[in-house]
């Protein structure tokens, strides 16, 4: 079945980017000058998804307003002769049927994903983490469709982290197919130091079968006392198995500070309209350091 549906969940409290997460949701944060939601959109679009479910809540609504039409800067920019301009900003609502849903209460990622149930129906669907942003030559969502086209089993975007984040995200438990495909067999959601499988962690993308739901309806709350996803996919893996990929891309988690600010920077070095200055700035304020 093609696979032509994604859930974004945002609805997260962000407490790693307080207190900025008061008032600017951390899936809004900018990379340069676009929120980081938006290049999830841009990688579910170019993966050959039509229709996009975003999850957000309170505090959240700059999110939808960014995929709106914005007729008081098209105004101006017909006014100044620059109608190229209203397609690009026009292109940001069009690239994808957008439809937005409230979680109400922050009671997890499982939670959240529950709520998706009568936007995906009973077809599978690709699942991108709001605050994970992945670069990549293909798009990562595509690089999942892929093996689930291939192995026909849910599947998540693994990648290998350093020991001391293991007990942070999940451990996985899986045996090699071929090149960069692993059949995961198990997982556990932040381990404790005697649980790690592997080092291998998921990172921000999943797709998912609609077994999925029934599954978490019998989920109790895990890890932070959040309903958690990976409690609910660990279940599928021990029954069916899930497929992992080992994706190529770099990631950036812009729940963290770190990863926010990393993320600016590399990017605004390759930016067309800025990227030349700001490299030109920042190889002479590394010397200063
Ligand atoms: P995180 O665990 O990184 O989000 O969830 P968080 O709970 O906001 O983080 P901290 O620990 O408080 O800083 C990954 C994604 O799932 C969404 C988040 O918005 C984020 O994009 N999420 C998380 C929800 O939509 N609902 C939730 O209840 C929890």
């Amino acid at each position: 079945m093609k696979i032509t549906k994604a859930v974004i969940p945002a609805a997260g409290l962000g407490t790693r980017m307080l207190p900025i997460a008061r008032s600017v949701p951390k899936e809004a944060l900018p990379i340069v000058d676009r929120p980081a939601v938006s290049y999830l959109v841009e990688e579910a679009a170019a993966s050959g998804i039509t229709d996009i479910l975003i999850i957000t809540g309170r505090n959240k609504g700059v999110i939808e307003d960014y995929f709106d039409y914005s007729p008081e800067y098209e105004d101006k920019l017909r006014a100044d002769g620059k109608e190229a301009r209203i397609e690009e900003l026009r292109r940001i609502a069009d690239i994808a049927n957008i439809t937005f849903l409230r979680q109400h209460e922050a009671k997890g990622l499982g939670h959240a994903i529950a709520k998706a149930r009568p936007f995906t129906g009973d077809q599978p669907f690709a699942v991108l983490y709001g605050d994970d942003i992945i670069f990549s030559e293909t798009p990562v969502c595509a690089q999942l469709i892929a093996a689930y086209e291939e192995y026909g089993r849910p599947v998540a975007g693994i990648k290998e982290v350093p020991p001391e984040l293991v007990c942070r995200y999940c451990t996985m438990g899986m045996e090699r197919l071929e090149g960069n495909r692993y059949r995961i067999y198990d997982m556990i959601e932040k381990p404790r130091p005697e649980q790690i499988m592997t080092n291998y962690s998921i990172l921000g993308r999943v797709l998912l079968t609609p077994e999925i739901y029934d599954v978490l309806a019998e989920t109790k709350p895990g890890a932070g006392g959040e309903l958690q996803l990976t409690d609910a996919m660990k279940v599928i893996c021990r029954r069916e198995g899930m497929t992992g990929v080992d994706f190529e891309g770099k990631r950036y988690d812009m729940g963290s500070k770190l990863g926010f600010l990393t993320a600016n920077v590399e990017r605004a070095v390759h930016h067309p309209e800025i990227g030349a200055e700001f490299t030109a700035y920042l190889k002479e304020f590394v010397k200063t350091l």
